[in-house]
């Protein structure tokens, strides 16, 4: 390939695994094919009777080695994937009963099975974190959030004295993964700052290329894992003026207006349009700001399809707070609800069931009830949180063929890729080799993405005697990084 010719290295015997994307998912997966290796510690017991039995039939196999289908029987749990029930209820037992079970899990670092593999992420291992859907955040109880190996817990102890609660900020999950991507050891499969620009299927010729920013490179792999989550491209309402400078799409947006200083309680009001737990987070940031909020959302405030109407109160009470400010009347306010410290706050004032009509130029937003009346009201800025799309333009048709229904764009919710629940192996790829977990899938929470890394590296494990050859194509520097791994490279 002209373009590599510099210094390209070629070499025939490895094996290597590519994944996509270096969330928590990429994070997981890397941890099992590094050698890190479940067994059922021998004098370990699980609460459920019949997983134990099924455990104790062949314990001295590691669990990647096991019928995944069979242990996954009979077990229920809180996410439609089988095996991710399996890895939460064996990393976690009666987790949902908020009871401690030890894990019956004896991880065994066995270096000799570890499966050269890279993982590619646009900005630093887990530091991806704005990337991820909001409620995979804030909606998990900190010992969902932990990959196997490190607790959260103790790590969070170490950082701050008093562990509040049993939930963690966004800025320390990220911080965790950063530093079990080093304290494991897993840095040298860790591809940071590049971007995936095409795929082409193992049998085409490589004319596509996988350029990042400033050194391109391109790589043949004999799997490729797509863990990108679905949080690349924010949702737009597609009405006029969508594009003004002072209507943004992100919640970090707010963060940066925020830490300018260009909000306070004399701001004009911000207008959050959206239902769901990141458009909360934004009324929350302004709530404590003390600047007043429009909130514009479609649904109605009993809708049982509503995010607050599914959530514990005693779990998540300033998502409860969110909640009641939602409920009060849109024209009389009740008197300001107190925060913790006791001050007194604006309240936000609620638009349920309103609709964004126009955004002007002169920063005046209209909206529009169900019944059609319109209002218009003066904003300092607009904040659009209505979801997000993954980007997977390195796909042909944007990965469309993948999902569940190929006619739509691939998203979390409405249509996920669909995968073998085993093995999470694209059902409709062109031959093995193809898998896809996280929100890409239709996986919402750290708890259950761990589920999808188990089924992967169990079926590259089971399938590894069907490996032949591959490729690796590479600049001097991830020749470097993968160095370790290759045997007697070869220079072309
Ligand atoms: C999607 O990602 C590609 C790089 O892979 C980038 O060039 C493109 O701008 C992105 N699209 C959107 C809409 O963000």
């Amino acid at each position: 390939h002209q373009k590599y010719n510099k210094n390209p290295l070629f070499c025939k015997s490895l094996r290597v695994k590519l994944m996509i994307s270096n969330g928590p998912s990429g994070i997981c997966l890397s941890y099992l094919l590094s050698g890190y290796t479940p067994y059922l510690s021998p004098d370990a017991s699980h609460p459920n009777p019949l997983l134990h039995s099924k455990l104790r039939e062949q314990p001295h196999l590691s669990l990647l080695e096991q019928d995944l289908e069979y242990l996954c029987e009979g077990l229920e749990g809180r996410s439609s994937n089988p095996v991710a029930v399996l890895f939460d209820s064996l990393l976690l037992p009666d987790s949902d009963f908020g009871l401690e079970h030890a894990s019956p899990l004896a991880w065994r670092y066995e270096p000799e099975r570890a499966t050269p593999h890279l993982v590619l992420g646009k900005g630093p291992p887990g530091g991806a974190w704005h990337a991820m859907e909001g409620s995979m955040l804030t909606l998990s109880l900190a010992n969902w959030m932990e990959l196997p190996g490190l607790k959260l817990k103790d790590w969070m102890r170490e950082k701050r004295r008093n562990v509040r609660n049993d939930r963690a900020t966004p800025a320390e999950i990220a911080s965790y993964y950063q530093h079990y991507v080093s304290q494991m050891s897993l840095g040298q499969s860790f591809a940071s700052r590049t971007t995936v620009t095409s795929h082409v299927l193992p049998s085409s010729p490589p004319d596509g290329s996988s350029v990042s920013e400033e050194v391109p490179f391109s790589l043949l792999a004999h799997s490729v894992v797509l863990a990108t989550g679905t949080h690349d491209i924010p949702a737009r309402l597609g009405v006029e003026g969508e594009s003004l400078p002072f209507v943004c799409h992100s919640f970090w947006e707010l963060e940066n207006a925020i830490s300018r200083g260009e909000l306070d309680q004399s701001s004009d009001p911000v207008l959050v349009v959206g239902a769901g737990l990141t458009a909360a987070d934004a009324v929350l940031a302004a709530h404590h700001l003390n600047t007043p909020v429009y909130h514009a959302f479609r649904r109605s405030v009993t809708d049982p399809g509503l995010i607050f109407n599914q959530l514990p109160k005693l779990l998540y009470p300033e998502y409860h707070k969110v909640h009641q400010m939602m409920t009060q009347q849109q024209h009389r306010p009740s008197p300001a609800p107190q925060d913790q410290a006791g001050d007194l706050l604006h309240p936000s004032t609620p638009f349920p069931r309103h609709r964004v009509v126009a955004f002007r130029p002169d920063r005046k937003c209209v909206l529009e009830s169900d019944s059609g009346q319109r209002t218009v009201v003066q904003v300092s800025m607009a904040l659009v949180l209505i979801g997000a799309h993954p980007n997977l333009s390195f796909l042909p048709e944007n990965g469309r063929p993948l999902g569940v229904n190929p006619d739509e764009p691939i998203s979390c919710r409405r249509n996920p890729i669909e995968v073998d629940p085993f093995t999470c192996g694209v059902v409709s790829a062109d031959g093995p080799g193809m898998y896809a977990m996280g929100p890409l899938v239709g996986e919402n929470f750290v708890r259950f993405l761990k589920g999808g890394a188990l089924a992967i590296a169990c079926d590259l494990k089971q399938r590894s005697a069907f490996w032949t050859c591959s490729g690796f194509a590479g600049t001097e520097e991830f020749s470097e990084r993968m160095n370790v791994k290759l045997n007697r490279p070869t220079l072309m």
